[in-house]
């Protein structure tokens, strides 16, 4: 790993506006709110946080799927807005995403080998017998015999799936690779499988990974570094033994307080997420984390938070290692 940064982000926005009748705007959902961080080469970034949080969006815009409102995404020292569409394309090459769900990826028409070839034909030269040479040594080194390449995507399992997406991506020798719930759905056995290959394939092929997961064990296995997601923003990042063991925004605690430990529990009532994340497309003053979390103060509800340099991590709350004002006992906040 180098200290110099493949991919920097600063300040991205995304908001999707809300329309009613006649395509009028009601309002606008902030997807993501001021979104900053840098990525080392070979570094796997994990990315984690609820349903909603903006974690797909921030895959898909660094990919230029997504448009930004506002922010920039400099890749490999260059600015990726403002690219003519050649350069764009060339810069999107090098960058690529493994959608969420491999299924929706993969036309089902298709044969694997013609959905591998693809990305290909588009983006190179290369003639035919090449390509087809390519094809079976990519899908070789995901683990599949290269006969896959005549099988449709309904006749493989889940697994293999994940393994075509990503020999897909592969085909086209990234270097930044966006891993969109790599494992959901997996067996855990198949799971720790393709862990270990994209490990593999990291090495081999210098990736570096951006790993979006709700699944804080698979990301304290894979991870060096983690940001943590709340409505849009970026509420804790740091290295991932730092930020797991000693978690600094209350909004951390909650989610690896709801992990069951293996030497006895971990979980305290107090420390349960209640209720639902404010509503993206209205968040109230102050710190979008306010309604849920048990130290909320008054300066909580007037000002948003900035980001605090606390120990190894970048933590935006207002009491980030400070003593955080006590929490109300379960009979006190029934009274309340
Ligand atoms: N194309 C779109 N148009 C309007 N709203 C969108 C669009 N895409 C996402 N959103 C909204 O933006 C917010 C962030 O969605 P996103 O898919 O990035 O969440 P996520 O963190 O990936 O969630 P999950 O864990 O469920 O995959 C959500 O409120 C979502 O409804
Ligand atoms: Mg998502």
């Amino acid at each position: 790993m180098t200290d110099a940064p493949i991919l920097t982000v600063t300040d991205l926005t995304v908001r999707f506006p809300i329309r009613g009748p006649f395509a009028r705007k009601l309002g606008e959902i902030r997807a993501l709110d001021g979104v900053s961080f840098d990525l080392a080469e070979g570094e796997i970034l994990g990315l984690v946080g609820e349903s909603g949080c903006g974690k797909s969006t921030l895959g898909k815009t660094l990919m230029g799927i997504q448009a930004p409102s506002s922010g920039s995404i400099t890749f490999a020292g260059k600015e990726i807005a403002g690219r003519t569409p050649r350069e764009a394309r060339e810069l999107r090459r090098r960058l690529q995403y493994a959608y969420q769900d491999p299924g929706a990826s993969l036309d089902p028409r298709w044969k694997i080998g013609k959905s591998l070839e693809e990305p290909l034909i588009i983006h190179t030269d290369l003639p035919r017998r090449e390509r087809l040479k390519k094809v079976a040594e990519i899908l070789t080194s995901v683990g599949l015999p290269a006969g896959h390449a005549d099988l449709f995507p309904h006749e493989i399992s889940g697994g293999q799936q994940r393994r075509v997406g990503l020999a897909r991506i592969l085909m086209l020798n990234p270097e930044v690779v966006i891993l969109d719930e790599p494992t959901a759905g997996l067996d855990v056995s198949v799971q720790a499988t393709v862990l270990r290959l994209f490990r593999d394939l990291r090495d081999t092929f210098d990736l570096t990974y951006i790993f979006i997961s709700h699944d804080l064990s698979v990301v304290r296995l894979m991870c060096h570094r983690v940001a943590v997601m709340y409505l849009g923003r970026i509420v804790e990042m740091g290295p991932v033994a730092d930020l797991m063991d000693d978690p600094k925004h209350p909004y951390t605690q909650s989610l690896l307080a709801a992990i069951p430990k293996v030497n006895g529990p971990r979980v305290t009532e107090n420390f349960w997420l209640k209720g639902e994340p404010a509503d993206a497309s209205n968040l109230p003053r102050g710190c979008r984390f306010q309604g849920r979390c048990p130290h909320v103060q008054p300066v909580c509800r007037q000002d948003d938070p900035a980001d605090r340099i606390v120990g190894a991590q970048s933590v935006a709350c207002h009491f980030a290692g400070e003593v955080f004002p006590p929490v109300p006992t379960a009979k006190e906040s029934e009274r309340a």
